[in-house]
């Protein structure tokens, strides 16, 4: 009897708890909410936790994928790397690139609550006062300058201790960091790499200067990675920004559902167009279910999601639309401008029996440093592969800057970026040969030239977009490319590499002259994982943007899109701290516009 009434308690609670949880539009209690967050990844969270926080809206989150919890390859920040292609990835593949020639890259996204910030490489760059400052300009928005943007930055994430508890002192600045969910840290396992890398940048300066911290507004120079990592685990916006809200009563959620897309009603002929009905969906033979929006629908589906859901709402370019048999409610560059970084992995033989691919390759090995994870969370496993970043800015007397305008937003943010990663991480399409030790050089154009496009294949929910980041397509690009190699080559001749790195491998090894360098490039390039400016914000004036500065849809009411798709231009660093940053403000910007209070006094 005692049993069985501590039984029905516990599933009573249980029930209590995960009531707010659907897992099926069909199980709905309510079909109107006050908001309705369409995504429920990196920039949702962030939403649904502070939007929660006015106790009397009714808010929705509906994410396609579940929750990733228990997921230990989501956890182990090493690990990270096998995420790409796994049940949380929607597997997404560019279109044929020209840049590449011809070729076609992968496009991993997170499909699972917290979105790509679950299966990212955990980097953390808030990105340069100079970054900000430029996306104010654009905007004609000085919300979005640096001053007016920093507690906003402040409040996604805060500094904590390395897994091993080193002394931090010279690696990162702990005054510069805010007090947010985000946990953030340096490596905390060192490899042979790091000393190298930072010693050759205090002994070369110039165009490789240390730079102590990468999130103090100049983002040029060498030095320590920080990473969404606290306690050696992988921080994301998940278990930072929804976890600890999942008990509040005026938030819902709708997991393992697609939004198909956003349906019309105001009056016909009236304008603005209001979007107020969300139609969800689990599959492409299920039931449509609509679910309604008093006060806005809130698009954060990523830089693909969100366009695919717009166009299939019959918002972007009206000779697209008419191609795929959807009339046009709203006549924007949707998908237009869509950016990526450009990323290649070259490869150096070096002198060294350390690299992590001794633990990699050799079960037992493995297996005891998994279980230093588990047991203490220390070693190999507390950090993602690459534990110092470099960000360079081209030559000032550069003949590329002659022939074409500075993309970069200002001296504070730089052109291109290399990574050195302790083993032969797989990047492309080269693989690890069975004989050598190696080295991963990662090199990068921060600040790309090139713009490609998103759009429908078909007018099905459920068919995949075409994903065309037109990567390497202007000359800028590959010149930049070309230019990061050589600095490579450059910053290795330093003292400190004397007698560890013996050569670089396969075609890179004989790719001496700049057009080799340039064609090896094209054979081994492939996606940043930063696509963004698929519905970028301009000026309320401006025509060529999808987004006002407040990041409302041109032309609709009650429509807003928070997520990279947003990004005006992009970020000359990794972009995941700028999501955040933007879903912060966002949210006080939403708050404003209906009255809630706030407490950072928004511009
Ligand atoms: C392999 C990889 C490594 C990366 N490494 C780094 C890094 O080291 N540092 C860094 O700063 N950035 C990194 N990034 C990029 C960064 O993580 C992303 O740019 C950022 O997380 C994107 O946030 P978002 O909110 O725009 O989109 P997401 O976080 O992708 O959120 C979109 C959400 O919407 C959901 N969704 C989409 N369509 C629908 C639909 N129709 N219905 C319902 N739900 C939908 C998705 O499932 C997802 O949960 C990496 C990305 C990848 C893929
Ligand atoms: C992505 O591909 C992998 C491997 O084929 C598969 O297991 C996974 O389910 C796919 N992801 C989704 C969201 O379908
Ligand atoms: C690693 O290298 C050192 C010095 O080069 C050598 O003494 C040692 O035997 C090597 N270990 C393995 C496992 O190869
Ligand atoms: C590694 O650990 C797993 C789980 O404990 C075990 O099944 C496996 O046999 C181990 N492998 C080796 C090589 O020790
Ligand atoms: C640029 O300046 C550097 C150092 O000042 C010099 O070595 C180099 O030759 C110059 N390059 C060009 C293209 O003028
Ligand atoms: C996307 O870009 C490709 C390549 O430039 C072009 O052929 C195609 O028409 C574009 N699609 C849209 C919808 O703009
Ligand atoms: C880097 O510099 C530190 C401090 O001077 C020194 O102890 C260390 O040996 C150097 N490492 C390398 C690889 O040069
Ligand atoms: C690029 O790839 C082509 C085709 O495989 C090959 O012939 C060429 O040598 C490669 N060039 C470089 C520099 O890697
Ligand atoms: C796309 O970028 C180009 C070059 O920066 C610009 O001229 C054009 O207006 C942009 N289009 C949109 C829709 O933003």
């Amino acid at each position: 009897m005692l049993l069985l009434v501590l039984f029905s308690i516990i599933s009573f609670l249980a029930i209590f708890v995960n009531a707010k949880t659907f897992t099926s539009a069909a199980d709905l209690v309510h079909h109107n909410y006050d908001f309705i967050i369409v995504g429920g990844g990196t920039a949702g969270c962030v939403l649904a936790n502070r939007l929660s926080e006015t106790p009397s809206v009714k808010i929705l989150m509906i994410e396609a994928g579940v929750s990733a919890d228990g997921n230990l390859n989501t956890e182990v920040p090493f690990l990270g790397v096998t995420l790409p292609g796994s049940t949380l990835d929607w597997n997404f593949t560019s279109t044929s690139q020209v840049g590449l020639n011809g070729r076609t890259v992968p496009y991993p996204r997170g499909q699972t609550l917290g979105g790509t910030s679950v299966i990212n490489l955990l980097t953390w760059n808030r990105g340069s006062n100079d970054l900000w400052n430029k996306w104010a300009s654009i905007t004609n928005d000085e919300g979005w300058s640096w001053n007016n943007i920093q507690k906003y930055y402040l409040r996604t994430s805060r500094l904590v201790k390395p897994a091993d508890g080193h002394d931090i002192t010279g690696e990162v600045i702990p005054a510069l960091h805010g007090n947010g969910p985000v946990q953030v840290s340096v490596p905390g396992f060192p490899t042979d790499l790091d000393d190298r890398v930072v010693n050759s940048s205090k002994l070369l300066g110039g165009r490789f200067p240390y730079n102590e911290d990468f999130n103090s507004g100049n983002n040029v120079g060498v030095g320590f990675m920080q990473s969404t990592v606290g306690n050696g685990a992988r921080s994301h916006s998940a278990n930072a920004y929804l976890e600890p809200v999942l008990t509040r009563p005026n938030l819902d959620l709708l997991i393992d559902t697609h939004v198909t897309k956003l349906i019309q009603t105001s009056a016909k002929g009236e304008t603005p167009i209001k979007f107020g009905t969300v139609e969800v969906a689990a599959s492409a033979t299920a039931q449509l279910v609509h679910i309604n929006a008093k006060k806005e629908v809130i698009l954060s589906a990523g830089a693909f999601g969100t366009p695919q859901i717009l166009l299939l709402s019959g918002i972007g370019p009206r000779a697209h639309l008419e191609n795929k048999g959807i009339s046009t409610a709203i006549d924007l560059p949707v998908g237009q401008n869509l950016t990526d970084q450009p990323l290649l992995a070259s490869y150096y033989l070096i002198n060294s029996n350390q690299t992590f691919n001794h633990i990699l390759s050799d079960p037992s090995a493995f297996n005891t440093t998994l279980q230093e994870w588990i047991t203490s969370k220390q070693g190999l496993f507390v950090d993602s592969p690459g534990n110092t970043q470099g960000f360079v800015r081209l030559p000032a007397n550069s003949s590329i800057l002659k022939q074409f305008p500075d993309p970069a937003s200002g001296p504070l943010s730089p052109h291109t970026e290399f990574i050195f990663v302790d083993g032969f991480a797989q990047f492309g399409p080269v693989t690890m040969p069975t004989t050598g030790n190696f080295m991963t050089v990662l090199t990068v154009v921060v600040s790309p030239l090139s713009r490609g496009n998103i759009s429908l294949a078909t007018s099905n929910p459920f068919d995949k977009p075409l994903i065309n980041p037109g990567l390497l397509t202007h000359k800028f690009d590959i010149l930049a490319m070309v230019q990061a190699i050589k600095d490579v080559q450059t910053f290795i001749q330093a003292g400190p590499w004397a007698n560890f790195v013996q050569a670089p491998f396969g075609d890179l090894a004989t790719a001496k002259t700049d057009d080799l360098k340039a064609a090896f490039a094209r054979n081994f390039t492939g996606a940043g994982s930063h696509p963004s400016g698929s519905a970028p914000m301009s000026s309320s004036e401006s025509n060529r943007g999808v987004v006002d500065s407040k990041l409302l849809v041109k032309g609709a009411s009650g429509l807003r899109v928070v997520d990279a798709s947003v990004f005006p231009l992009i970020p000359e660093c990794h972009i995941q701290a700028p999501v955040y940053i933007i879903a912060e403000r966002a949210a006080d910007l939403i708050k404003l516009a209906h009255g809630f209070p706030t407490d950072l006094s928004p511009v």
